[in-house]
């Protein structure tokens, strides 16, 4: 089972990196095999129609399609998806689909306040389920993430340590059916 992790901040000190970092742990310790799926290496220009598709579209795309599973981590904007995550799905959509119908997804979001990113999570499902997506419907919100993790780094906060296990355990399930069927 190949898991990869695709987090929709490249900030540095991210919290949503953090999150993505202890979910990558729980994945291992569950017998997956981890990959970040980086953005920072697949740069692309803020979508328009008038851009040819760039390489770095096709690679993320390829990379996207070996994973037979994969969560987003992504920060909440505005109660919404952020930029970088919307245009990385705009712009692969204008070529196929594969990426987003082959792999399961499993979606967390981490925030420095108590609401856990669940409007962002909501409208990220929505996206991907309309493109095709099986999603696996737990989803693990992180709220107040200064009090989230130990100074391991491993998620402690409940009820998101709970989630992170469920949800983790369902995309194993989940992939490994679909991979079987
Ligand atoms: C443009 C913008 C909009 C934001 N909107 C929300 C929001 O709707 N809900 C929320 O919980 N946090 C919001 N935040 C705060 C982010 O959760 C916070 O900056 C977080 O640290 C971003 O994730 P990161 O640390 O992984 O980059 C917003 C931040 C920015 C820059």
């Amino acid at each position: 089972m190949k898991i990869g992790f695709l987090c929709a901040s490249l900030r540095n000190n991210s919290i949503n990196k953090r999150l993505e970092t202890a979910l990558i742990k729980r994945a291992k310790a569950l017998g997956a095999k981890t990959s970040i799926i980086d953005l920072a290496k697949f740069e692309l220009p803020l979508f328009h129609g008038d851009i040819d598709t760039p390489d770095t579209v096709k690679n993320l795309i390829e990379n996207m399609k070996s994973y037979e599973a994969i969560v987003i981590i992504s920060p909440e904007y505005n109660g919404g998806p952020p930029p970088i995550l919307k245009n990385v799905i705009d712009w692969t959509s204008t070529v196929e689909t594969g990426h987003i119908t082959g792999p399961v997804y499993g979606i967390a979001s981490c925030t420095p306040g108590p609401m856990s990113g669940i409007m962002g999570m909501r409208q990220i499902a929505y996206i991907l389920n309309r493109l095709g997506a099986q999603v696996v419907p737990t989803q693990v919100g992180c709220g107040m993430a200064s009090q989230a993790f130990d100074e391991n780094g491993a998620l402690i906060a409940e009820p998101a340590s709970t989630l992170a296990d469920k949800m983790l355990t369902s995309l194993i399930e989940r992939a490994t059916h679909k991979a079987a069927s």
